[in-house]
């Protein structure tokens, strides 16, 4: 299949490097996402969020004219939809059940611009069906075009799911070099969404059902969920025996087929924190070790908050002539991975809000990825660079291990009560 223009709906971490790397291979692409901001700020060939070597590429695709950002959308021969798929919202925020309402909106505004031939791919990680429910939403929109679900191999209309798994940091590169798994709803239907993939794919694309599509991602996710769970459940068992835990998994991974990831935090982010509950909320009573994880891992930033209390309990019991409100904390990090400015769902940032939200003296971030403190949680604390806070800190808490954390010296905070989650300057 030929395409002459393609269309990327949201315009965020997955969908801007996907159009720019698209508009690079010199394709007509057009990018479409509802807030203003994000497109006025592509169309001056500049970039609203942080992604190494995203500026350049968008620079380059928008000044030749091959990318243009609007919040309408308009004809295209294909559109890959990367909108959010976060959790539905309740009062509590307890909810675990997936929200397709942005998929669904997304279906509504390209419907009325497709035409007889288009392929309609969804990007964003979804619960099992949610390409059915996508291909249902347009043909509800589109009685004068046939579907997938109807008319199989005949259908007007192609529709696919092909998954995202790209590393944030790392988004362009492994968005050429990745395999893709690409589930069409037909036959013909993964074989259009192959051709699209191959104009800036290098890795396999190998094809499948949308719904096993679907599944494979968060298996991945899920996958990855667990074997972190298990990390961050030997740190909190190996705390209360009193053994380092990253000497044991140094030792234990000396094992020939043992492969023990390194405890933090918690788990942060849009994808291992969410992903694994769609498959919970789905099949909840099957789901037994997939949940355990998740709750493994949701219930360490709290045990993170208990060793910093703990450490000022260590530190004013060291100073009897200080009080609570005389003990400065330094928080190291807040994104929920490292070197990104990624925030969301980052439990480094939940800590930090309960730190600086408790604790009665000074608190000091550190986070050399964002310009400015995100929210009114961490009103009261001030964002500084690493020495300052070096100085000032009696207690230091490292919650992300960015690199330029990872080149001080841990002789630099060894005089201080330290928390470090990572293992950066406490790994003996
Ligand atoms: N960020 C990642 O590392 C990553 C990796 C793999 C998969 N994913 C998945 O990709 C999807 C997108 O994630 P993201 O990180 O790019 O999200 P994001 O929030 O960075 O971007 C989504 C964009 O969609 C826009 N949007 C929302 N509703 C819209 C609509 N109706 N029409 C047009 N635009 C709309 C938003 O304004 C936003 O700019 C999610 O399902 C996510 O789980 C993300």
């Amino acid at each position: 299949m030929e395409f002459n223009k393609i269309s990327v709906v949201g315009l965020g971490y997955i969908g801007l490097p996907t159009a720019a790397v698209i508009a690079s291979r010199r394709k007509k692409v057009i990018g479409i996402d509802v807030n203003e901001h994000a497109v006025n700020t592509i169309n001056k060939g500049e970039i609203h969020i942080v992604e190494p070597e995203l500026d350049i590429i968008v620079h380059a695709a928008v000044e030749q004219g091959y990318l243009k950002a609007t919040t309408t959308p308009e004809p295209a021969d294909a559109f890959l939809v990367a909108v959010p798929t976060p959790f539905k919202t309740n009062p509590e925020h307890t909810s675990h059940e997936p929200d397709l309402s942005y998929i669904a909106a997304a279906s509504k505004s390209i419907a009325p611009v497709l035409k007889k031939g288009d392929l309609v791919i969804l990007e964003s990680t979804s619960p099992v069906g949610a390409t059915e429910s996508m291909a249902g939403w347009l043909a509800e929109a589109r009685p004068d075009l046939t579907f997938p679900q109807t008319h199989g191999e005949e259908s007007d209309i192609r529709i696919a799911h092909c998954p995202e798994r790209v590393l944030p940091g790392h988004v362009i590169r492994e968005l050429v070099e990745n395999d893709r798994v690409i589930g069409g709803m037909t036959a013909k239907c993964s074989q259009a969404a192959t051709d699209l993939y191959k104009i800036f794919v290098k890795g396999e694309c190998i094809t499948t059902t949308a719904r096993t599509a679907e599944m494979a991602k968060l298996t991945e996710n899920s996958f990855r969920d667990v074997n972190i769970a298990f990390a961050n459940e030997l740190s909190i068992i190996c705390d209360k025996i009193d053994i380092s835990v990253w000497e044991l998994i140094r030792l234990a991974n000396r094992h020939p087929r043992v492969n023990i990831l390194q405890p933090g935090p918690g788990v942060g982010g849009h994808c291992i924190a969410v992903d694994p509950w769609f498959i919970v909320s789905e099949t909840p009573d099957e789901a037994r070790l997939i949940r355990t994880a998740r709750e493994v891992n949701d219930g360490k930033p709290q045990w993170v908050i208990d060793k910093v209390n703990e450490a000022v309990g260590k530190y004013l019991s060291a100073n009897p002539e200080k009080t609570a409100k005389d003990v400065t904390i330094a928080c190291f990090g807040l994104a929920f991975k490292p070197d990104i400015d990624d925030l969301r769902e980052s439990p480094a940032l939940r800590i930090a809000e309960s730190i600086v939200l408790n604790n009665p003296g000074k608190s000091l971030i550190v986070e050399p990825n964002i310009g400015k403190l995100p929210d009114e949680k961490l009103g009261s604390a001030t964002l500084v660079e690493c020495s300052v806070a070096i100085d000032a800190a009696d207690i230091i808490v490292l919650l992300v291990d960015h690199k330029q954390f990872k080149e001080i010296p841990s002789a630099e905070v060894i005089s201080k009560y330290l928390v470090d989650s990572r293992g950066v300057w406490d790994s003996v």
